[in-house]
């Protein structure tokens, strides 16, 4: 695999970061995954806008425009022959001395590289995913893509051990998203509920895309937050990302939510989804 680092098309084997990059050492930067499919890059300027908006927040400048940025992911997509996958970016607030305070004025670190997953050949898209809940464990900006994940690791890690594919996150009661995900139920009225955005969880780009296609298809959407009992009693559940896409829950702890099969509002939504981007 050859990835962009700290300037350099390089294998991702013989590529390497300082000790002290605050990135290792803080988890002072941010990232983003976009999903490329037939070799495409799939809503890449709404991932570049939250990048630019992740960064701000931050407090650390752009290093690259827009259109330099999408030409180093096609550059990647191109040197790795990458059809169906991902690209992962990340930029670290720099190298410097290990301490919490930041001058201003560091230099950046951009890291660039594929990852190979079959996006939109996921299997569990058809069979439907078992997922757990979890507490939020999480800082109160989630609006910002951190590379600081250890709440969302120790939930992987038990979604991993339950045998599931994803953990949903909860504060009290309340559903606040998947762990890399966003959560979406159908209510029994054929209402689309996700929640609103706010610093509580990531404004996601699938999401986004997946609700103007739900205004396109008439469907009535209502962002408000939804808690546990109503995902038990939905008619329909799901999740998106740009990693998976879109995929139905048939399973929530242990018991059986939304259906056995994907339900009828998940299908035609991701079907015109699907062709939208191919
Ligand atoms: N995660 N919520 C969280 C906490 C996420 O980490 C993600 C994406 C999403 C969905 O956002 P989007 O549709 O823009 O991918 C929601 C990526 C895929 C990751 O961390 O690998």
């Amino acid at each position: 695999r050859i990835g962009y680092i700290r300037g350099e098309f390089v294998p991702l084997t013989k590529a390497s970061i300082p000790v002290m990059d605050r990135g290792f050492l803080f988890g002072d930067g941010v990232y983003e995954v976009t999903a490329v499919i037939e070799g495409r890059l799939v809503d890449d300027a709404a991932h570049l806008a939250r990048l630019e908006r992740s960064l701000k927040e931050i407090g650390i400048v752009n290093p690259h425009t827009a259109s330099q940025w999408t030409r180093l992911e096609e550059e990647i997509v191109r040197r790795n022959k990458l059809t169906n996958g991902l690209i992962y970016l990340q930029v670290t607030r720099g190298v410097a001395e290990r301490a919490f305070k930041y001058k201003d004025g560091l230099v950046p670190t951009v890291v660039v590289f594929p990852q190979f997953s079959p996006v939109q050949y996921n299997p569990l898209t058809k069979t439907g995913a078992r997922i757990i809940t979890v507490p939020d464990l999480r800082w109160a900006r989630c609006d910002i893509k951190s590379t600081s994940l250890l709440a969302q690791v120790l939930a992987k890690h038990a979604a991993s051990q339950a045998e599931v594919s994803e953990a949903w996150m909860m504060r009290d009661d309340v559903i606040t998203e998947g762990a890399s995900s966003t959560a979406y139920i159908v209510t029994q009225h054929g209402d689309l509920v996700t929640r609103a955005l706010s610093h509580e969880t990531l404004p996601g780009i699938t999401r986004q895309t997946l609700l103007r296609i739900a205004q396109d298809l008439k469907l009535r959407i209502v962002e408000r937050p939804f808690t546990r009992q109503e995902v038990l009693d939905a008619r329909e559940v799901f999740y998106t990302s740009a990693s998976t896409i879109a995929i139905p829950v048939v399973e929530m702890d242990g018991v059986p939510v939304g259906g056995t099969k994907p339900g009828p509002v998940f299908e035609a939504l991701y079907a015109t989804y699907m062709q939208e981007v191919m």
